[in-house]
């Protein structure tokens, strides 16, 4: 085996993977993503020493490996992200949404697929800028741990923050110096109101409580129609009568879940 360029499993190397992400994660891998995973994979069947895909699968499925299951899982999850995206969405919560929780004394939102903190952030600095309302909390989770310890590190290469406006910029950011220089990091006063957690969305996680509003975008693209309609359900379980629904601008809901009535693109309001 060379270790120097990757090679792409074969289509029953490649089936074995599809089924264990699809068990794990939820996550549907097209067999147009053969070279995709070889390329997220490869390194760690090098690291290994295994000979080939298929002994790298019999190594993860061990039950002593499940470290090793874990890191490739890792390598799995697509985590592009980046603050204020879709600015829309920030929009609404800061001009629209206080129409709907007028009734509210306290304001929860869950950020579902959190990835490394920037969405979550960007919810809590609008929250406290608008000051419309006291008491709100924002739980952020993620199925990956990799990303999480990020977003609680909450540490930012500067030149990713050119969405963020000017103003919470300056408010909302530590600069970095020393070892830092060219990194900001979220100031402690917003770190706080956030809290992560890990959690598959794939699995129950009927314990989480209910939330007013809840950010669920840009992950539902990488599931099945079945499994994107048995998360859309349970999400919708976790959500108060009245709360509001953020998915990706690419994302339908159409004829998915009954109970979710849209009221601007890519925004829900739980009947
Ligand atoms: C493309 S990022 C989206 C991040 C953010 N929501 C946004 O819109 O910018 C997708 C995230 O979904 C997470 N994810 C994938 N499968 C998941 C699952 N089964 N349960 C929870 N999170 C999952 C990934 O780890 C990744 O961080």
């Amino acid at each position: 085996m060379n270790d120097l360029s990757i090679e792409t499993p074969n289509e029953e190397e490649f089936k074995l993977f599809q089924h264990l992400i699809e068990r794990e994660l939820g996550i549907y891998l097209p067999s147009e993503k053969k070279v995709m995973l070889g390329n997220r994979l490869w390194k760690r069947v090098v690291a290994n020493e295994c000979a080939s895909y298929r002994r790298y699968y019999r190594l993860i499925c061990r039950v002593d490996n499940a470290k090793e299951l874990a890191r490739e899982l890792e390598l799995i999850t697509t985590n592009e992200t980046f603050f204020f995206r879709e600015k829309k969405h920030f929009q609404f919560l800061e001009e629209e949404l206080p129409q709907y929780f007028q009734q509210y004394k306290k304001l929860k939102v869950w950020s579902a697929a959190c990835s490394t903190g920037e969405e979550p952030y960007s919810i809590a600095m609008t929250l406290m800028n608008t000051g419309y309302i006291n008491s709100w909390s924002v739980m952020a989770s993620d199925v990956n741990k990799k990303v999480l310890q990020k977003a609680k590190d909450a540490i930012y290469l500067d030149q990713r923050t050119q969405n963020i406006p000017p103003d919470y910029r300056k408010k909302y950011f530590q600069q970095g110096i020393g070892e830092f220089n060219g990194y900001i990091r979220v100031k402690p006063e917003v770190r706080k109101r956030v809290a992560f957690l890990q959690c598959n969305l794939s699995n129950d996680f009927s314990h989480i409580g209910l939330f007013d509003v809840v950010f669920l975008r840009n992950v539902l693209i990488y599931f099945s129609l079945e499994r994107k309609k048995d998360i859309l359900q349970r999400v919708s379980k976790q959500m108060k009568k009245g709360g509001v629904l953020f998915t990706g601008h690419s994302e339908s809901l159409h004829g998915l879940v009954s109970d979710l009535k849209c009221i601007c693109p890519a925004i829900y309001l739980k009947q």
